[in-house]
């Protein structure tokens, strides 16, 4: 999938978002390594913490679609500088992908390009996943 594409598809997305607090509305294409293209805008709630950020609603989409390797993601913003995925979303991402592409894009076509590693080099990934390291750690 070409990246003109995944940014059409990322805007597309954002018309869709639900920001009535914030009026800044987001949207997200995710790709994964199957091909496929995953879309997710904002959701926001009168609680505001509650919100969902439009990289999380494409994230839970693919993984309820049985997808979990990703390649790529866009994020589209109406600012005069791209926007970047935030702390909770590049975490989100990482739970799934080691590393990925980060397209951020504006309305008027600018566009700069992470790894997702530079964004969060040091994820947490230190929970145990078995029962042998469940009964270390409990002693
Ligand atoms: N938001 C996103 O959807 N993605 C981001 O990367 C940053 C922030 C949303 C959350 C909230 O609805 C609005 O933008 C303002 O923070």
């Amino acid at each position: 999938m070409r990246e003109t594409e995944l940014i059409k598809k990322a805007k597309n997305a954002r018309l869709k978002a639900y920001a009535p607090y914030s009026s800044f509305k987001v949207g997200a294409a995710l790709l994964t390594k199957s091909g496929e293209v995953y879309t997710g805008s904002n959701v926001e709630n009168s609680t505001y913490g509650l919100t969902v950020c439009a990289e999380r609603v494409a994230v839970f989409k693919a993984i309820n679609r049985g997808e979990k390797e990703f390649v790529k993601i866009v994020v589209v913003a109406d600012k005069n500088q791209p926007i970047t995925p935030c702390g909770a979303c590049r975490q989100v991402l990482s739970e799934f992908a080691k590393d990925m592409e980060v397209v951020c894009a504006n309305l008027k076509g600018k566009i700069k390009r992470y790894s997702l590693k530079e964004l969060l080099p040091e994820a947490f990934e230190n929970l145990p996943t078995d029962e042998t390291d469940n009964l270390k750690h409990d002693g």
